[in-house]
């Protein structure tokens, strides 16, 4: 059985995270996704989520891709993750290109960086929702 991990925050879970996650599987047979908590997000990011961890984990599980959510709590972790769970393939998006090929170097893992979809990401629905809330308020 291949094995494929990616990691994110998935916060406000839209089309661009799916079709990620639905070509990260197309990688092998077991797809792990390691979530960025909260914590993490806010201490190493300065992002604050809209869903909570424990939300964004419920809707990632219903992903028909995503086999297992583990909780991402550090940068350095990525090695160890691939060691432990085995995994075969190291998948990003390309906004992270050429960022992890270490992990190719430390691991027997081969590391892909998929193409984001354009023109979708929870900034940009956070910053239109919000613009939206100030045209109705005009
Ligand atoms: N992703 C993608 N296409 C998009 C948005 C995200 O392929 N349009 C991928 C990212 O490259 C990453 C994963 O989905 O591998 C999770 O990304 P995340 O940063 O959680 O989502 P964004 O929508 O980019 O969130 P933000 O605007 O907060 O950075």
């Amino acid at each position: 059985m291949k094995r494929v991990i990616t990691y994110g925050t998935f916060d406000l879970l839209h089309y661009g995270h799916i079709n990620l996650l639905r070509r990260a599987k197309e990688q092998g047979d077991y797809l792990v996704v390691a979530l960025s908590t909260d914590e993490f997000n806010w201490d190493e990011k300065q992002k604050k989520c809209y869903f909570s961890y424990e939300k964004r984990k419920q809707l990632l599980e219903a992903v028909r891709y995503v086999d297992l959510v583990i909780p991402e709590k550090s940068w350095d972790q990525k090695v160890s993750d691939v060691k432990e769970y085995h995994i075969d393939t190291f998948v990003m998006g390309d906004d992270w290109a050429g960022k992890f090929d270490f992990i190719e170097d430390e691991t027997d893992a081969e590391v892909i960086y998929l193409p984001r979809t354009p023109e979708i990401s929870t900034t940009q629905i956070k910053k239109d929702l919000n613009m939206k809330e100030k045209e109705e308020k005009q």
